[in-house]
């Protein structure tokens, strides 16, 4: 008998094999377009709301004194922020313009090979079966220590991005610090849900993109 148990686990499965049969190019095609835009833009939008949160904070009435001033500690989360964003915003344009092209170009040189050996050329190679694609296993043996290095290096980013997040949630008491400013609280709630993506991302990135046999 068929059970609504059974029906889930098949529908698990056939996720999780179309998730595997995604190539290299519609990888980085799904990365670049579900998560870099949309985070830029959340980016830009949180930044907005901080900069009229410190232009009201820093605003002077009468010749001599201010009327609010910026607490120092709300201070360090926005600095925080600007930090992780510029940098977010060099990491994406790197990701883009340098090393997914040359994982996009390594994917084709294997793939081209794949096809020539399929026309008889190359045969001497010994071949495998991946992901229901016929790769050369040649192709695999970390044939590539340049585009390693780069995504050594943009792992090492990613940490810095979730050390500048881990920094926010301390200094904001878990996002709780001065979070009856209705202000203050709707940057937290965009920061949260900015952050949760930006988690999503790492993992995709590194299981499903970084891991593969470069
Ligand atoms: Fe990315
Ligand atoms: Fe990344």
């Amino acid at each position: 008998m068929i059970t609504q148990e059974m029906i889930a686990q098949l529908k698990d499965k056939m996720e999780n094999d179309t998730k595997k049969e995604f190539t290299v190019p519609e990888l980085i095609d799904e990365i670049v377009s579900r998560y870099h835009a949309k985070e830029l833009t959340m980016i830009r939008e949180i930044r907005e709301e901080m900069d009229a949160y410190e232009t009201d904070h820093n605003t002077s009435s009468g010749l001599f004194k201010k009327t609010q001033v910026m607490d120092a500690r709300i201070q360090d989360i926005f600095q925080e922020f600007y930090a992780l964003s510029s940098e977010l915003k060099h990491h994406f344009e790197k990701e883009e313009g340098e090393v997914f092209p040359l994982m996009v170009a390594s994917y084709d040189m294997t793939e081209g090979a794949s096809d020539r050996s399929d026309r008889g050329a190359g045969m001497d190679s010994q071949e495998e079966n991946r992901g229901g694609k016929l790769f050369l296993q040649r192709e695999f043996q970390g044939h590539d220590p340049a585009l390693l290095r780069e995504i050594q290096r943009l792992e090492k980013e990613h940490g810095q991005t979730e050390e500048h997040i881990q920094e926010i949630i301390r200094l904001s008491d878990h996002y709780g610090y001065q979070a009856r400013d209705v202000r203050l609280a709707s940057i937290y709630q965009k920061m949260q849900i900015c952050f949760a993506d930006l988690s999503e991302h790492r993992e995709r990135e590194e299981l499903e993109l970084f891991e593969r046999d470069w």
